[in-house]
């Protein structure tokens, strides 16, 4: 190892551990990253929830050339390129009916941020500035800025940062391994958790809550699947009390459960949805949050000339990120890979099973192309036999993700029977190994 590793500080990552030992990957291809030393490493979760359609896809690559040479930047206030309009008109046609608004961002944290603040600015602009209140749930992940870690649920996400924003409550989580452990996709019990939003309207008021904000299957908590009507209950109940609810898809958009998004496959609509990572195939940060009309049009008053909502990024719908979505959703067509998950649900799902009798597997969990493995903690060590798992499985070639103590799969959705079989095979190994 020639690179020096001493200035870059890593993120989400334990630097020492990592430095001791690097896993660096500098070629990808397909379903598979290789090593500097030539290894090939299979891609157990496209990248990081956000390559669906699999690694270097020739006319993603091309699209992002050929535009770096054509326009490489174009200043997104009271200025426009043509491709971005082009990019919300193709991707407002993927979305449930009703969500035709779309608004640019750089990742999957700003698009929470951008979220949190379209709500609260829509109640203020039609007249109910009192309703401030917003609402996450436990174990939520909604990145890692200061609205998104206070409506957040992950603890080592937010007890180093302070009191962050006020007015927060949460749900609880919809974990409940005692009723729904090993389920086959949605669990059986849990729709009633959807009741606690009514607690807390029942504590703080409906005329205070702007939003409830969750994930529809939450990811990087360690794979929460939705139980039954859970989704459904906890539209009713926004419905019922005016609270505009939000769907965070930086995870389940664009086919990770075997429909463009998790709000067409579980046949709820949101008020409000965030996406980024499969936006542009990982290829370029973007990430976007869809709105309803009613949401856009509520701030269309006042005089012409004056901003109606004061809020961008420089880079908001940047050229180069354009032209990777808009090839992505080229790829993600001529493929069929929005809906691939649904085809290969099956497949994936025996094969994650086959791991329940395996030494410490405590639940297994997965819906369309994402799969969960809970393992029982080393006694006062809590994540280690997780990270072990993950690190014995990078040494044979696989790539997967832990967090806390659950190894979590999101292939790319190009993967094929045998690459399901080599992941699993290899994560079999790696759980009997640090039994
Ligand atoms: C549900 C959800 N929201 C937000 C984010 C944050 O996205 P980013 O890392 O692009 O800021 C993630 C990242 O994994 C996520 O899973």
């Amino acid at each position: 190892m020639t690179t020096p590793l001493d200035a870059y500080w890593m993120p989400f990552t334990a630097n020492r551990q990592f430095k001791s030992a690097p896993r660096l990957v500098s070629k990808a291809q397909g379903m598979h990253f290789t090593t500097p030393e030539g290894r090939q490493v299979l891609d157990g979760v496209a990248g990081l929830w956000c390559v669906n359609a699999g690694h270097a896809r020739p006319r993603i690559v091309q699209a992002i050339q050929a535009q770096a040479a054509e326009l490489d930047f174009a200043p997104p206030f009271q200025m426009a390129h043509p491709k971005v309009f082009e990019l919300a008109e193709r991707l407002v046609k993927l979305t449930p009916p009703g969500l035709d608004k779309v608004f640019f961002t750089n990742s999957g944290s700003e698009s929470v941020e951008t979220a949190l603040k379209m709500a609260l600015a829509y109640h203020r602009v039609r007249g109910e500035g009192q309703r401030t209140r917003l609402i996450g749930r436990e174990r939520g992940y909604h990145g890692v800025n200061f609205g998104g870690i206070s409506v957040g649920g992950m603890v080592a996400n937010r007890k180093m940062f302070g009191p962050m924003l006020g007015g927060v409550d949460h749900l609880r989580h919809t974990h409940d391994p005692a009723r729904n452990a090993f389920t086959r996709g949605q669990p059986e019990h849990g729709a009633e958790l959807a009741d606690d939003l009514e607690r807390l309207v029942a504590l703080h008021d409906a005329s205070t809550i702007a939003a409830v904000i969750v994930e529809p299957l939450a990811g990087s908590t360690g794979v929460l699947v939705p139980p039954k009507g859970y989704l459904q209950r906890l539209r009713s109940i926004c419905d019922r009390h005016g609270i505009l609810l939000i769907f965070d898809e930086v995870i389940t958009g664009f086919g990770r459960l075997g429909a463009p998004f998790a709000a067409n496959h579980l046949g709820v609509t949101p008020d409000l949805m965030t996406v980024a990572k499969g936006l542009t195939n990982g290829c370029v940060p973007m990430g976007a949050v869809f709105a309803q009309r009613f949401i856009h049009d509520a701030f269309m008053n006042g005089p012409e000339h004056l901003i109606e909502f004061f809020h961008g990024y420089t880079y908001s719908g940047h050229p180069l990120a354009c032209a990777a979505a808009l090839a992505t959703l080229d790829t993600y067509a001529e493929e069929g890979l929005l809906t691939r998950a649904s085809d290969m649900a099956a497949t994936f799902e025996s094969a994650v099973h086959t791991l329940a009798g395996l030494p410490n597997v405590v639940d297994v969990r997965n819906m369309g192309l994402v799969g969960g493995i809970e393992l029982a903690p080393i006694p006062g060590e809590p994540g280690k036999r997780a990270f072990q798992v993950f690190l014995d499985c990078w040494e044979h070639g696989v790539l997967v993700r832990n967090t806390g103590d659950t190894i979590a799969l999101s292939p790319p959705l190009i993967i094929e029977q045998h690459h399901i079989e080599q992941i699993i095979g290899t994560l079999a190994q790696a759980i009997t190994r640090a039994a």
